[in-house]
């Protein structure tokens, strides 16, 4: 298959990969696909080490990097951010997670682990940018960027280096700002999908997408898990299928068995959008972590990064203990993870959900011709 989109990355196959582990990007590219490594979840150093490791595997097969860059962000004291954006957080709200970890009697972790403060002021401007000085430094293809435009700089630097931007959109006014900040790639993402996302489906915005466009590649996003979800993205007029939550059911996704055991047993129903993870409206699993933060008397998710910074350690507990059969623990387990999930059914290769998606949507495309 040719498309817009496999012409301006040079790859086989119009799919990408959008996932946090380096073993699934690397094994999508090498597959003939696009793997996009999400880097928000590491520190500077982190990501260094996984873009090292890649660009080995993928042996100058093209991937990207994909960086949450929100617009709208909580401020704080630039030279002591941590410290002076957690002194923001209530009380009240720390004691609400330090009861509910209580009611669930969730343990201890053991101290050691990296700081989740400094991966939630990663997510600050200037977090952002010490994040893409590393990207930048390796063999990257194309940067994407989430919840807003790109910040001041990184378009002209891309554009420098020859690296596409790609941009996600939930809605056509923000898909017209993308276009007036220089991206080359829109990816509509609807509703459906897994992490922050809007409210209207990828069925109805991706041709809104593609109308506007003019001519630049848009991939379709939010419930492509399949060959012939797929095929039905191209059918809209997208250059390809970004897909984040089927990547969840890989083996190289490192995710803790808990939770893709629950993915597994979980139907299209089960998934809701909620602030109360990242401070802003993310799919995700519904558990007891939802039913707790919407009783009564519970107060309101925070802004971002204050949210992520008064839960994360709140997760790494959780996460920890329901990986070790802690039942507590498994009712509150979540994750991001969009609609698709009710159609999860086994745990497999990443290459192998990449062929097999590829191969169903090239038989559904011949199928569909012979309709004619
Ligand atoms: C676990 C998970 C984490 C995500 N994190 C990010 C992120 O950090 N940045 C981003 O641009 N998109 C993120 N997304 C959204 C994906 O890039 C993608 O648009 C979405 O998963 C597509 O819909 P699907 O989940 O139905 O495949 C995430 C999705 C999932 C499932």
């Amino acid at each position: 298959m040719r498309t817009a989109f496999t012409e301006l990355v040079g790859v086989q196959h119009p799919i990408v990969g959008f996932n946090r582990s380096p073993g699934v990007v690397a094994e999508v590219t090498k597959a003939g696909g696009f793997g996009v490594l999400g880097a928000s979840a590491y520190t500077p150093e982190e990501l260094d080490a996984q873009l090292t490791w890649i660009d080995k595997q993928v042996a100058g097969k093209p991937y990207g990097v994909d960086l949450l860059v929100p617009e709208k962000f909580a401020t704080g004291d630039p030279d002591n951010l941590v410290a002076s954006l957690r002194a923001q957080i209530p009380r009240a709200h720390i004691a609400f997670v330090r009861g509910l970890l209580e009611k669930y009697g969730i343990p201890e972790t053991p101290p050691g682990l990296a700081s989740h403060d400094e991966i939630a002021a990663s997510l600050s401007p200037r977090g952002a940018q010490a994040l893409l000085d590393v990207a930048f430094s390796h063999r990257i293809s194309l940067v994407a960027s989430a919840l807003g435009t790109p910040p001041a700089g990184l378009v002209a630097r891309a554009k420098n280096e020859g690296v596409a931007v790609a941009a996600l959109v939930g809605q056509a006014k923000h898909a017209r700002r993308q276009i007036d900040a220089g991206v080359d790639v829109l990816i509509a993402q609807g509703t459906e999908a897994g992490g922050h996302t809007g409210t209207i489906a990828t069925m109805v915005l991706t041709p809104e997408i593609v109308d506007i466009a003019e001519g630049r590649p848009v991939l379709a996003a939010g419930g492509i898990a399949s060959g012939r979800q797929m095929a039905a993205a191209l059918a809209l007029g997208a250059a390809g299928a970004w897909c984040g939550s089927v990547w969840l059911s890989s083996e190289e996704d490192v995710a803790n068995q808990a939770i893709k055991t629950k993915f597994l047993a979980a139907t299209s129903s089960d998934t809701l959008r909620s602030p109360t993870r990242t401070g802003k409206p993310a799919r995700q699993l519904r558990t007891a972590w939802h039913d707790e933060w919407e009783a009564p008397g519970s107060p309101s998710a925070l802004p971002m990064p204050l949210q992520p910074m008064l839960v994360s350690e709140a997760w790494r507990r959780i996460d920890t203990a329901a990986d070790a059969g802690h039942e507590g623990a498994l009712r509150l387990e979540s994750f991001f993870v969009g609609q698709v999930v009710g159609s999860f059914d086994t745990i497999r290769p990443a290459a192998q959900i990449t062929r097999q998606m590829v191969a169903e949507c090239e038989q559904r495309i011949t199928e569909l011709g012979a309709l004619l």
